[in-house]
């Protein structure tokens, strides 16, 4: 499939499932989440448990991702085609540049890292006039400024991040269990309960309550 072909089939994904005219603050109708950089699908988990439409986008295809998918570069994704469908965009671009920033003990003069990825992913939000919570590592802060907010080492930016601390069950400390996974695709995978939390807040936003939630 040519990307353009992808691109639209992607439109059709969600066209198939939304309807604008009803997919308004109040409606019964299911809000939508675009996860770009999706990978083994942890922002997706969340969503979808919180009753959330969700389309992935990564330029690998994962077989366990749990909701549609489209195989996409983001730097090549057009936003003209999700106009006016989506209600909020994910994104964890990759980590492994910023990593070496935050390991001077490794990596005592890392090359400066390519910021081409994580400003496409808060571009596409722009440009479709929606919140963005983009996740990272700590390292990150160092090309970009603050986390508005960190869970664990997953670290978030953007206008759509919520205020964790009041709703988040736990301690934040607990993500470190995530390094004894061998995968990296599942070491990097968004925790649960941060995904939950994030869906949550977005549902609340937007005056959503899915049928016996
Ligand atoms: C940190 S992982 C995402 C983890 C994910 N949030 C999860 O919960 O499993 C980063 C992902 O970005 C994808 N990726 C890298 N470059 C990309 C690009 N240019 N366009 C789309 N996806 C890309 C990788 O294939 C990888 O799956």
């Amino acid at each position: 499939m040519t990307p353009a072909a992808n691109s639209s089939a992607a439109g059709t994904v969600l066209h198939s499932r939304v309807n604008p005219s009803t997919n308004r603050p109040g409606s019964m109708c299911p809000p939508v989440v675009i996860d770009l950089c999706c990978g083994r699908g942890g922002w997706a988990e969340g969503f979808l448990r919180a009753g959330w439409i969700v389309l992935g986008v990564d330029i690998r295809k994962f077989k366990d991702y749990p909701a549609p998918m489209i195989v996409r570069n983001v730097l090549e994704i057009d936003p003209r085609d999700y106009a006016g469908l989506v209600d909020l965009v994910v994104a964890s671009p990759v980590c492994t540049e910023f990593s070496k920033l935050d390991s001077p003990g490794l990596f005592p003069s890392p090359p400066k890292p390519s910021l081409e990825l994580v400003n496409a992913c808060f571009r596409f939000a722009r440009s479709l006039g929606v919140p963005i919570v983009l996740e990272n590592v700590r390292g990150l802060q160092r090309m970009i400024g603050d986390a508005v907010q960190h869970y664990g080492s997953f670290y978030l930016w953007g206008d759509g991040v919520p205020p964790l601390k009041p709703y988040m069950p736990g301690r934040a400390g607990r993500t470190k269990l995530k390094w004894c996974h061998r995968s990296a695709t599942l070491r990097a995978r968004i925790p649960f309960e941060l995904a939950y939390t994030v869906a949550q807040f977005h549902s609340n936003r937007l005056s959503y309550s899915p049928e016996g939630f």
